[in-house]
This record gives structure tokens, sequence and C-alpha cells, in this order.
């Protein structure tokens, strides 16, 4: 099956089920709910939510394996977007569009933008805990809230936040790069192809893996983050293009160059490639997301 093709269903499919699992709120609440379903259906890629459903499918050899995983699916896109929202706030990253509208705290304000995100996080492990997954061993279970709770936290995405931001306008050395990119993107990501293994009883054999998978193609989606600020349009991203150098954030691009970054995301995929080589045909959705990730144009 063509990669687009297979995308767009699978697209379809998370957000079939993000609509499912939305909170149903009385009339008091209605306006907050309001303001998670704006940036949670402003139409994000999906990336991290297909990515479980497609290890999962891999390790267990069947789609069945989709009832029990697509709340932890939800659960990994509701933590995507709280951190949007956050990352666009005035005090961080102060961007004005995302997912091609404008950003939460320019429509809504940046107290109500804040909560938003809040909520989204919170709700996130309820999702993790959802009775549809049951049929997930009890310690599987536990290991997943560990994984991407770990991936989400002070030494995953938020410490990744924080470093990112206090180090704006700084020259920083490559391995500290490194440990920005991995942290505040490429844990969430390996986070998501992990649950997903877990979920369907992955061996340890299989989760070194995919943990490695992970690794891999997380860096290769930050990397090329960073290139399509450079090279692309605001229209084509739907977010602010040449944001990162007016900021003077450091990137690949920044350190290295277009060139050289993007040979290193090529080799990140290489590397993502070769840790599913022991996979049969059952891995090619997985190859063809890695593939996705560095020919990718938003
Ligand atoms: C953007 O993530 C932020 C990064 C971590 C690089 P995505 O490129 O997955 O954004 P959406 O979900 O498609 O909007
Ligand atoms: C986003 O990094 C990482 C997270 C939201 C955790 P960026 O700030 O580089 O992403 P964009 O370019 O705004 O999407
Ligand atoms: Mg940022
Ligand atoms: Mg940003």
């Amino acid at each position: 099956m063509e990669i687009k093709t297979y995308l767009d269903e699978q697209k379809t499919l998370v957000e079939n089920a993000l609509a499912r699992y939305m909170i149903q709120s009385g009339e008091a609440f209605a306006d907050h709910i309001e303001t998670l379903r704006y940036s949670l259906f402003a139409g994000g890629k999906r990336v991290r939510p297909i990515l479980c459903l497609a290890s999962a499918r891999m390790v267990s050899g069947s789609a069945d394996i989709d009832a029990s995983t697509l709340p932890i699916a939800c659960a990994l896109e509701y933590i995507h977007t709280y951190s949007l929202i956050h990352d666009d706030l005035p005090a961080m990253d102060d961007d004005d569009l995302r997912r091609g509208k404008p950003t939460s705290h320019t429509v809504y304000g940046e107290a109500a933008a804040i909560l938003a995100g809040d909520s989204l996080h919170c709700f996130a492990f309820d999702l993790l805990s959802h009775p549809d997954s049951s049929r997930i061993p009890a310690n599987d279970r536990l290991e997943i809230i560990s994984v991407v709770s770990r991936a989400a936290g002070p030494l995953g995405m938020v410490g990744g936040q924080y470093l990112d931001v206090v180090n704006e306008g700084r020259e920083i050395s490559y391995e500290l790069l490194r440990t920005i990119h991995r942290s505040k993107t490429g844990m969430l990501i390996t986070a998501s192809v992990m649950a997903g293994g877990i979920a369907a009883g992955a061996s340890m054999e299989q989760r070194d893996r995919l943990s490695e998978y992970g690794n891999a193609i997380g860096l290769a989606f930050q990397i090329i983050d960073d290139i399509l600020n450079v090279e692309s349009t605001t229209e084509q991203l739907g977010k602010a293009a040449g944001s990162d150098a007016k900021r003077g954030k450091s990137t690949y691009p920044a350190l290295f160059g277009i060139e050289k970054a993007k040979k290193m995301a090529d080799e990140a995929v290489a590397e993502a490639l070769r840790a599913l080589e022991t996979f049969s045909e059952t891995a090619e959705p997985l190859r063809g997301l890695a593939r996705y990730i560095i020919e990718r144009k938003k």
C-alpha cells in the first residue's frame, strides 16, 4: 500500500477514536472543553498514535489489537497536543499559528491555553487507564504508563523544552543539542513505538529493536522539523517558517548547515531500518513511517 493511502486511513482511525474518547461535559465546563477540542482537532499528522498502532500490530501480527491500543494511541496525541499548546505560548516560542490555525492563546487567552494544555495532559493518563485496554495484562499497562510518563516528564519532553528555551541565543555543544532533540521530541516518539509493542506483549529482544528504531526516527523527526523551518513556507507548514533563526534556537541546520543536517537525518532513518531487519513484512508500515519522516513536507 502507498504510504499516503496508509497514513490517510490511519489518520481517520485515530481521529474517530479521539472523538469517541473526548471528554463529555456538562454546561459549566463546556467552554473549557471547547478549548481542548480546538487544538486537538486542528489537523495534526497523528504520527505518534499511528506509530503506536503500527508497532502493536507488528508485534501481535493482527489488527485485532487495535481495540486495546487505541486509548493508548489517543493518550499520546493528547500529550503531544498539550506540548504544542504550551510550546507556542508567549513565554516559550511565542507563535501565532499552529496546525494552520491561530494558536490557542491567541484565540482564548494565555490562562485558557495553559489550562487546555494542563487538562489534555491529565486526561491522557485517564485514557492510559481506560477499560478498553483491559485485555492488556496489568503489569504491561503499568509499564506503558511508566514509559509514557518518563518520556513526557522532567528527563524527557518537559526537560527538553526547558533546555531548548533556556539555551535560546546561545552557542551550545553538539552533545547538548542531541540531548535537547532526544528529550524534547525523541523520547515521546520512542515511547509511542514502545507503548504499542508492550501492549502487544513484545519480548525483551523485540523491545530493544523497537527502542533503537524509535530513538533513530525520533532524532530524524526533529532534524527534519528544523530543516523544514528553514526551507519551507508558513503556508505549507501551517506554523511559522523561519522562526528558529529569529529566536536563536540551536538546531541541526544552524550547527551543521542544511546539507549535513539532511545527511544526518538520512543516516538516522537508515539506522531505524536496520533495527527492523529481523522483523518480517509485518514491519513494512514502520519502515514506511521511517521513510515518510524524512520525505514529509510538513
Ligand atoms: C511538531 O510535531 C513538534 C515537534 C515535536 C517537532 P508534529 O510535526 O508531529 O506536529 P503535528 O502533530 O503534525 O501538528
Ligand atoms: C517542539 O519543538 C517540541 C515540543 C512541542 C515538545 P519545536 O518548538 O521545534 O516545534 P515546532 O516547530 O514549534 O512545531
Ligand atoms: Mg519549541
Ligand atoms: Mg515551537
